[in-house]
């Protein structure tokens, strides 16, 4: 049965449509920030970072609305079999993996508005600037970006190896957690 909100033993449809939503989008936007990025200064490269942006601010906004949906529905716990130690490793990584998802958009949003090059989301309307046009501090803030969006891929690294340990060397039913199809043998 699909359950819409969390249950002890797995995560609801609301939980697992948002996180493989996010999972996808960041996986577009770290392609469409690298090629953007590749391209030399023409009009091409402000389009492509433009789409960028705005992605980025949609993963933003998803991202937000991952955690309010998580504060009102706890996620399942993990099983008391599994190492204490693994346990607080799984927690520390997740949260990590939540801070970066926030700090990596807010970084590339204050990169953008300190270069002076507002966010107009997907040509429908004009975002605020996070902070006043500074070029002295958009350099800075451009590193920042780049730096966490470094930690978040390997991170997410990490977390991609984990669940495809627990799914095929393990086969314990955790990364079921997040499907909505449930093992044959558990
Ligand atoms: C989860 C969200 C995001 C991810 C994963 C992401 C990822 C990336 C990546 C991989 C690059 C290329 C870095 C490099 O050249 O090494 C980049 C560049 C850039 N990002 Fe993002 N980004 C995100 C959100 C945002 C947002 C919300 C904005 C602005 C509103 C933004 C603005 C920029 C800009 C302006 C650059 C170009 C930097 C340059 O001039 O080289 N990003 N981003």
């Amino acid at each position: 049965m699909i359950e819409i909100r969390n249950t002890n033993e797995s995560y609801g449809i609301i939980a697992q449509s948002l996180h493989w939503l996010v999972a996808a989008l960041v996986l577009v936007q770290l392609g469409l920030g690298l090629y953007a990025a590749s391209l030399p200064v023409s009009l091409a490269r402000l389009q492509w970072l433009s789409h960028h942006k705005s992605l980025g601010l949609a993963i933003l906004a998803l991202v937000l609305l991952r955690l309010a949906w998580r504060s009102l529905n706890p996620p399942p716990s993990l099983p008391g079999s599994m190492p204490r130690w693994q346990r607080s490793a799984a927690t520390a990584l997740h949260w990590m993996l939540y801070l970066l998802l926030l700090l990596v958009p807010l970084a590339g949003w204050m990169h953008a508005s300190a270069a002076g090059l507002s966010v107009n989301w997907f040509g429908l309307f004009q975002v605020p600037d996070l902070i006043s046009k500074q070029p002295e501090l958009s350099d800075l803030l451009k590193t920042l970006h780049k730096g966490c969006v470094a930690l978040l891929a390997m991170l997410l690294l990490g977390h991609v190896g984990a669940a495809l340990r627990h799914a095929l060397v393990l086969r314990d039913g955790i990364a079921h957690r997040m499907l909505p199809w449930k093992p044959r043998r558990m």
